[in-house]
């Protein structure tokens, strides 16, 4: 196993578990918006982008008053040295990231964290994604494009939008099916309709990746179960440092108790306690809510020159 160190911005050493880091502030290269709340940010992380893989992420904080905040690791470009990350701004620290400009420095990003996406000539892979969830599928399914697999992708999200990265999608499946769940672009419905008309029409399907929300996930893997269609998900419990030392990110999966950083983020979608990880998800809603609020008015108070 490697072990790299970081030093943070604040001048901390921090050790990284499979980390490398840059050693100061990680400068924005790029910012675009690609949908309603949704930024790409590419990111200056040379280290990183050499040793990524599909199902990587990075825990990031944005400076050295903020927290850490996981995010996945959607693409990287080795001649710029960059990693490109996308995020949807539903909180205090990623509507602040989301709020930073091209040429803006990020304190830390620590990664690649997480084992990657378990890989391999399995056949038809059909990768879901719900929302956000289509920027942690798209590595995983240029992945598996890779290793030589069929690739039938389906993406959705609550409405056009919010619908992000279908392109990209498009070229790297063989078949591409999309959603929304207000119908205001391609099929009404929801992520798993397209999976159930695939599974009814006897198609032979070998791995399920699903990601998104967690009711998303369930759903697939309720789906998939009983025809024991091979399903992974990717969990997304709070994380703190994402080296296995906070016990931040414990989830229940097959009756053990596990760390999403380091012996996820994906797992047998089958054997995942889903109701403890969604109970465990909403232990800080409350600050989450006023941290949110403070942020808005402190925004606003900003753009008005008060502060
Ligand atoms: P808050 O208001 O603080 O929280 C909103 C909700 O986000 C919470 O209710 C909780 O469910 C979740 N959350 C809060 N803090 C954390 C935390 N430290 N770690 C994990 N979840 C948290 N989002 C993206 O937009 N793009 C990505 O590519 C992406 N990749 C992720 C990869 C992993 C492995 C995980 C675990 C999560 C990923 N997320 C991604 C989710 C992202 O980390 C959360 O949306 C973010 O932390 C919310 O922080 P906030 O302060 O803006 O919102
Ligand atoms: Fe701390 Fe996983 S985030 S143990
Ligand atoms: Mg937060």
């Amino acid at each position: 196993m490697l072990r790299l160190e970081t030093v943070s911005r604040a001048g901390m050493r921090a050790d990284a578990v499979n980390g490398v880091s840059a050693p100061m502030g990680n400068r924005i290269l790029e910012k675009h918006s690609i949908a309603d709340g949704i930024v790409r940010l590419e990111i200056e992380a040379p280290k990183i982008a050499k040793k990524r893989k599909a199902g990587n992420f990075v825990v990031v904080r944005a400076n050295e008053y903020a927290e850490r905040i996981p995010l996945t690791i959607v693409d990287s470009d080795l001649g710029r040295g960059s990693i490109t990350l996308i995020i949807q701004g539903v909180g205090k620290s990623t509507r602040f990231l989301n709020s930073l400009c091209a040429g803006d420095e990020i304190a830390d990003v620590i990664g690649p964290l997480g084992h990657p996406t378990p890989i391999d000539s399995f056949g038809n892979v059909v990768c879901v994604a719900g929302g956000v969830g289509t920027a942690e599928v798209l590595p995983i399914a240029r992945a598996a494009k890779a290793a030589g697999n069929e690739v039938i992708s389906i993406i959705g999200a609550r409405t056009r939008n919010l619908l992000i990265l279908e392109q990209e999608m498009r070229e790297t499946s063989d078949e591409l099916y999309v959603v929304t769940d207000d119908g205001s672009y391609e099929r009404k419905g929801l992520v798993i309709h397209p999976l159930e008309d695939l599974i009814f029409e006897g198609r032979c399907l070998d791995v399920v990746f699903a990601i998104g929300p967690m009711q998303m996930m369930r759903a697939v893997s309720e789906l998939t179960e009983p025809y024991n269609i091979k399903t992974f998900v990717s969990l997304n419990p709070v994380m703190i440092d994402g080296t296995g030392m906070c016990g931040g990110c414990r989830v229940v999966v097959g009756g053990q108790t596990k760390f999403a950083c380091v012996d996820g983020p994906e797992f047998d979608a089958h054997q995942v306690d889903f109701d403890t990880l969604i109970l465990r998800n909403r232990a800080y809603i409350e600050e989450e809510r006023i941290a949110l609020e403070r942020f808005e008015t402190e925004q606003i108070a900003r753009f008005e020159g008060l502060v």
